[in-house]
């Protein structure tokens, strides 16, 4: 019987979010006293040789981002920018997290900012979620009067401001780039890769740009060392990592494991299997720009390494079970819509080609067995087509839903 293993969850449901004296009492910002009394260089080390890697869905090291952005030059300005988008349909870790213990983030970022020697934050956050706004703007507030944010914080002589900007509830500002534009004040249009926000980032200068639980880890690091964070998880994905599971499962929720874990546990020791009792049919790991498994990969162990080993992604830790009982059509017209929804227009091969894939699947409950497998194959070309030819990571996303659906899933879909 698997177990969660909180490490950034230790605290929720535990502590009172909005005070900070719970929070200190359970030994928070004990990380930031001990990073100020060493180097920046310190800090950036120990996140390295961490080996955390982003949990915003691409996976990039940490630590070599944040090396990159501290190797600025003398002088510029950085920001740290926290991603609290949170637009991947399915996840909702980062909420969880936000509300539950949002001085964590603070402090966190705060950790980041020294390391990088940056001296303005911002958290991105998606609009609708009222209460993790509220909460974090209460924390900033508490770590504010208590001397954790300002001019020369703890009388260290490092400065650190913070503040929230709300997004406008567009998907793709989640997307680094896309966020700094609307961060700046403008369009949700994407900028051009690279310059990777390291090198010219919010303003054009050099920006650390990470998730809302990639920076909740980092207080823990920084307390227990890296070499502490290396003995769980695997080699290539150490740590935990929060899974938002929905879909067909009886308990349904947020659960904080070890990476690595078997998705086959995850299903059925934390969120007590399918509601009807039955095997799975499918899962869709990821989200909407995710893959999707069938019941054979129920013994895949869900870190980078071994889902790039059979052609599945993590993304930012969303797991859709697909019950026996639920047909996949209806679910693949819903990602199409999503993505035609949320294409923004910018590109030609995107704006058309989103909206014409999700006409096509429009035409799968008509269609018989063999027209059927056409027409997924015609949809899955199209994709193929729109990822090569489109401008952002938004364009190219829709081929990794629709290419797994083919691969695993094609005769359940002529016969549905
Ligand atoms: C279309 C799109 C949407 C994204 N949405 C989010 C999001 O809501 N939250 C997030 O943290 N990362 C999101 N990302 C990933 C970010 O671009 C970026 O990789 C991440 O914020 C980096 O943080 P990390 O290294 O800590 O993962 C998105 C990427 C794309 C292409
Ligand atoms: S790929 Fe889509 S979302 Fe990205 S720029 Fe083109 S139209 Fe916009």
């Amino acid at each position: 019987m698997i177990r969660e293993k909180r490490i950034i969850l230790k605290n929720s449901g535990i502590i009172d979010p909005r005070s900070i004296k719970e929070y200190i009492a359970s030994g928070g910002y004990k990380a930031l006293v001990k990073a100020l009394s060493g180097t920046h260089e310190k800090v950036v080390e120990e996140v390295m040789s961490s080996g955390l890697r982003g949990r915003g869905g691409a996976g990039f090291p940490t630590g070599l981002k944040k090396q990159a952005t501290a190797g600025k030059k003398a002088g510029a300005i950085s920001y740290v920018v926290c991603n609290a988008d949170e637009g991947e349909p399915g996840t909702f870790k980062d909420r969880v997290i936000m509300e539950s213990n949002p001085h964590l983030i603070v402090e966190g970022m705060i950790i980041a900012a020294y390391g990088i020697g940056a001296e303005k934050g911002y958290i991105y956050i998606r609009g609708e979620y009222y209460d993790s706004i509220k909460k974090l703007q209460n924390a900033i507030s508490q770590a504010y009067e208590s001397g954790y944010l300002g001019s020369n914080i703890l009388g260290s002589g490092f400065s650190f401001d913070l503040e929230i900007k709300p997004g406008a509830g567009s998907y793709l500002c989640g997307e680094e780039l896309t966020l700094l534009e609307s961060l700046e004040g403008k369009r949700g249009y994407p900028r051009i890769k690279p310059p990777f926000p390291a090198e010219r980032g919010l303003w054009g200068k050099p920006t650390l740009v990470n998730n809302v639980e990639t920076l909740a880890n980092l207080p823990d690091i920084i307390e227990n060392g890296s070499a502490w964070f290396r003995s769980s998880g695997t080699e290539r994905t150490p740590g935990t990592k929060v899974f938002s599971i929905s879909g067909d499962v009886k308990k349904p929720g947020c659960y904080e494991v070890e990476a690595g874990i078997m998705l086959n546990d995850l299903i059925n020791d934390l969120a007590c299997g399918t509601v009807n009792g039955q095997p799975w049919k499918a899962v869709l790991l990821g989200g909407a720009a995710g893959t999707f498994v069938p019941f054979s990969f129920s013994d895949l162990s869900l870190c980078y390494e071994r889902l790039k080993e059979r052609g599945a992604t993590l993304g930012s830790g969303a797991v859709i079970v697909v019950g026996s009982d639920r047909k996949l059509i209806p679910l693949m017209q819903s990602i199409l819509r999503f993505f035609r929804h949320e294409s923004c227009g910018k590109c030609v091969p995107c704006r058309l080609g989103t909206t014409y894939i999700h006409e096509r699947s429009l035409q799968f409950p008509e269609a018989g067995h063999d027209t059927r497998i056409t027409l997924l194959e015609e949809i899955v070309n199209h994709a193929r087509e729109m990822a090569k030819s489109s401008l952002c990571p938004l364009g190219q996303s829709p081929i990794l839903p629709l290419e797994t659906l083919q691969i695993h899933f094609t005769e359940t879909i002529a016969k549905e």
